[in-house]
Parts: C-alpha cells; structure tokens; sequence
C-alpha cells in the first residue's frame, strides 16, 4: 500500500515537471508577490488573473508600496476582477504588515490572522511560501482526491473533506508541499475537469477508483444546489449639460464597498426607486422624456440580478457623487455597471419605441 502511495506521488510530480503551467507566479520566490497571486486567485481561474497580478505587481512592487497606496487605486487595478472586499482586505493586510516591521508569516496560523485570510488560502501560503505540509483542499481538489480515492459522500461536508485532506497529506513528500499541491491544482485545472474529465491524459489514471468503477461523470457528489434568486434593480442615468454621467461612491462594506456606481437601488419600478434615488444623489429627479430605459442580467455566486438603468434629469442641485465621461470615467466601476455606461456612452439608450400596430396573430 505505501509502496504504491508513494509511486503516485512520483509519478504526480514528475507529470507536473513535464505538464505543469508556466504562470509568473511560480517564478518567484518572494512571499508578497506569491501572496497577491493567491489572493487574487481565490474563486478566479488562473489565465484571468495573469493580467491583473502583472499589473499589480509593476503599480506596487513591495508590501511598503501597497501599504502607502490610496485605496482608490488598489481599487481601480483590482476593477474587474470582482470580488472586491479581497482588494480592500489585501490593503489592510498590507498596512498591518508594514506596521509589525515588513516581516511576513511563517505558517498557515498566522497567514489566517490577515485580514482575507481562510484556511484554504492559509493552507496554499504555508505551502507554497513556507514550505509547511498542508494541503490547500479548493473546489479543484477536492474533485480530483474525491475521483482518485473513490469518494461517494457529499463532497463539500465537512467529514469528506476532512477525510480527502488526510488521504492527500499522506502522500505529501515532505517539504514538498508547494510543488505537491500545485500539481493538483493544475491536474484539477487541465485534466480532471469537472465535466468530460480527460482520464485518457491523466497520469494518476491507474491510480484512480472512479476511473476503474467508471464512475468520473459521478463523482464529486454534490448537495442539491439551491435555485439562485433573482433581484432587480432600478439605476438611475443622470446626465449633465456637458454629458456627463454621475457615480456615487459606495460605503466600504458589501460586494462593491468602495466602488464607484451610478446610483441604484433594489426595487421594481421608476415609483418605487425614485425616492430612494433622491436620497442617496440629494437631488430629486423626474425620468427623461422620451428615453427608454435598458437593462442587463448578472450572474453572481449566490443570485443572478437585473440592473435596469433609466435616464432621468436632476431638478435640483445634485449634492452627491462625482460627474464622470461615461466611456472614460476614470474610477473603479464593477462590470455590470460599467456595462450600463458603455451602452450609454454608445449613443443613450436611444427613444422610446413608438408603440406598434398590433398585427393580426
Ligand atoms: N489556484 C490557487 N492557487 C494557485 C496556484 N498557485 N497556481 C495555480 N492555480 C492556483
């Protein structure tokens, strides 16, 4: 048994030295720029972050440059990437670092202390950074250690997992832990997809339970996803004379704490908006004769919304917000917003159709 435990792990990690990705992050050794890369890879596939962890890196090459940065700034870099409290985690962990001497953490216990910090990014740091045997068990791990060891419980309880950790910390060569898990990572990211797993490729494949009981298409055994709700939302265009779009800035808390956004609320009609609309920009406002409005769909972690934006005039001074170009607003704007402005900036949101004779069934 222990024999063939550790042949697997051979033959893992001579796959990975052949098939492992070649992603910037791997190149180096320094515990700051490993750090933004996990950070930044939480619930993120790998060739979306890429771009983002390179400019990162060039805008603020140390922790002390982090530290100092306005958050405006970590915000505008992180645009797009969503997810955005992992920004401004990452800024106060950065500022509390600097304040305890630049010094980082030397295992899994005191990476969890750092603000943004759970135990799977904790687990991938003490690896990856420190060297110390644990395993970083992400929704791509748990799939392949559920495959290869024959695992039918509901994958995401907390015995299961408990039970894939132990099995993969057995076959952790030690003081390998960095190279062991990301060749899981990677095995999880190219071969042992989460549909169509490319058994025929995978180097684990004699290895593995689901293959010989053919049970791959199986296993994960997943708890029944509950449906996503869905929420709508009004979003009111407010234009000036110059064209210009107005944003307000959102409180520090929630999905787009600190994010600029044109002002919006949850509700179901221009009625039910409009006041709430008033309170937050302090101006009121009456729709833009003739305009129509024009909506796009979202789909979040935990429900899917519908941002519905409606041009509409200030009829008194607007007392907050900021005005911006809507094809340049020149702030951190999360992506369905910042889809709204492009429309807009596209040409309005062209005129109310004029209603239409209706044709004979
Ligand atoms: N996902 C999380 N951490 C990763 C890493 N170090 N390499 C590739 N994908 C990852």
């Amino acid at each position: 048994m222990a024999r063939s435990k550790s042949s697997l792990t051979q033959v893992l990690l001579s796959w990975y030295s052949q098939n492992g990705r070649q992603l910037p992050w791997r190149k180096t050794k320094d515990p700051y720029a490993i750090w933004i890369s996990e950070i930044m890879l939480q619930q993120t596939r790998a060739e979306v972050v890429i771009p983002y962890y390179e400019r990162f890196l060039q805008a603020f090459p140390t922790v002390q440059a982090l530290a100092q940065a306005p958050l405006d700034t970590v915000l505008r870099l992180w645009e797009g990437l969503g997810y955005y409290s992992r920004a401004r985690n990452l800024h106060r962990a950065a500022k509390q670092i600097v304040r305890h001497g630049g010094t980082f953490p030397r295992d899994a216990k005191e990476w969890k202390e750092l603000p943004g910090i759970g135990p799977y990014t904790a687990a991938a740091l003490a690896a990856i950074v420190n060297g110390q045997d644990a395993i970083a068990l992400d929704a791509n791990l748990l799939r392949v250690g559920a495959r290869l060891f024959g695992e039918r419980g509901i994958v995401t309880s907390p015995v299961v997992r408990k039970r894939i950790e132990r099995r993969f910390l057995e076959l952790l060569p030690p003081g390998k832990a960095g190279t062991f898990n990301q060749a899981l990572m990677d095995l999880g990211a190219t071969v042992c997809l989460p549909r169509n797993p490319r058994c025929e490729a995978c180097p684990l494949r004699r290895f593995c339970v689901a293959q010989a009981t053919g049970q791959q298409e199986k296993i994960p055994v997943r708890a029944r996803r509950r449906v996503r709700p869905h929420k709508q939302f009004i979003a009111a265009v407010l234009q000036d004379e110059r064209g210009r779009l107005l944003l307000v800035r959102q409180a520090d808390r929630g999905i787009w704490g600190g994010l600029w956004t044109l002002p919006y609320v949850e509700a179901r009609s221009w009625r039910e908006a409009r006041p709430k609309l008033e309170a937050i920009t302090g101006t009121r406002m009456k729709r833009t004769a003739g305009r129509s409005p024009y909506s796009i769909t979202h789909t979040f972690t935990h429900f899917t919304a519908t941002y519905t934006a409606i041009p509409a005039i200030p009829t008194t001074r607007v007392r907050h917000g900021r005005w911006v170009r809507p094809e340049q607003p020149n702030l951190a704007v999360p992506v369905p917003h910042r889809k709204l402005l492009q429309a807009f900036s596209r040409g309005g949101f062209g005129a109310i159709p004029h209603a239409r004779t209706p044709s004979n069934p």
